[in-house]
């Protein structure tokens, strides 16, 4: 792993510094995946007007199973990208591959979205598994709670003409992941943020909310 690169915490990303807002074409380099759809799903998430597509075409091609969430995990407000899931029995190390619109050099924010909702019908409280993106490690995903749903985010700039998103099994339980987005990003913003130097999220507070909500 290179020594030059180097994964920096970032206290918390301000909310409104990565504005999600619908787009009526979406630019380059937006992409929204909803893992586990089954092959040719496309569809408009209504409160958020953001088009999603399956996950079909971004794995190999062999890659992955896909599952539906529990029907206990199902809430009336839960987003329909996390009804279902891709997970990898199979093999160490799975990739979902980004082309669409990525340009080398250019800059991203990369999210990865994982509800367990106990998609395998094996009740587990416990899963951990590792992230990575290309080949330098992002995050240790560890999954205590099989109705949180967890985002994992990084600001990075492309070192290709994609961007690969990775799901490592470090032997604790199988890894899977509930949606996948990547949002071009100017070159200005989170000036930090070169070739060898990416952010990962530590938090995101919403300031002088009245509640929690993700959606
Ligand atoms: C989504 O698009 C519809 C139709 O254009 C519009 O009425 C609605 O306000 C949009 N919703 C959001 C969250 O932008
Ligand atoms: C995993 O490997 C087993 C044994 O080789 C095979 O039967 C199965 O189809 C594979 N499953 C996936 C999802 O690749
Ligand atoms: C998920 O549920 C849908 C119906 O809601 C069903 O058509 C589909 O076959 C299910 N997928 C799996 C992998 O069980
Ligand atoms: C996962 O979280 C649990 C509970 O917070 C903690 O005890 C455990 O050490 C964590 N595991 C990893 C691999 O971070
Ligand atoms: C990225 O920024 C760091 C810290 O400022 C610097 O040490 C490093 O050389 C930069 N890398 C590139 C490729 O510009």
């Amino acid at each position: 792993m290179a020594s030059t690169w180097r994964l920096l915490l970032l206290l918390c990303f301000a909310m409104a510094a990565v504005p999600v807002l619908p787009q009526p074409t979406e630019a380059l380099g937006f992409v929204s995946i909803d893992s586990g759809a089954a092959e040719g799903t496309t569809y408009v998430d209504p409160l958020t007007n953001i088009t999603y597509v399956s996950d079909r075409g971004f794995v190999d091609s062999d890659a992955g199973i896909s599952a539906n969430i529990s029907a206990a995990y199902v809430a009336p407000l839960l987003a329909r990208r996390l009804f279902t899931v891709r997970s990898f029995p199979n093999g160490t190390r799975n990739c979902y591959t980004i082309r669409e619109g990525i340009a080398r050099g250019s800059k991203y924010l990369v999210r990865a979205w994982f509800l367990y909702g106990n998609y395998d019908g094996l009740d587990s409280q416990r899963l951990t598994f590792d992230l990575h993106l290309g080949v330098n490690l992002w995050k240790t995903v560890n999954i205590t709670d099989p109705s949180a749903l967890l985002p994992v985010e990084a600001i990075t700039v492309a070192a290709a003409d994609h961007l690969w998103v990775c799901l490592v099994n470090t032997g604790g339980g199988t890894p899977f992941v509930s949606s996948v987005d990547v949002r071009p990003l100017k070159d200005s913003m989170y000036p930090v943020v070169n070739a060898s130097l990416s952010l990962v999220m530590f938090n995101r507070v919403n300031v002088g909310g009245a509640q929690n909500y993700i959606r």
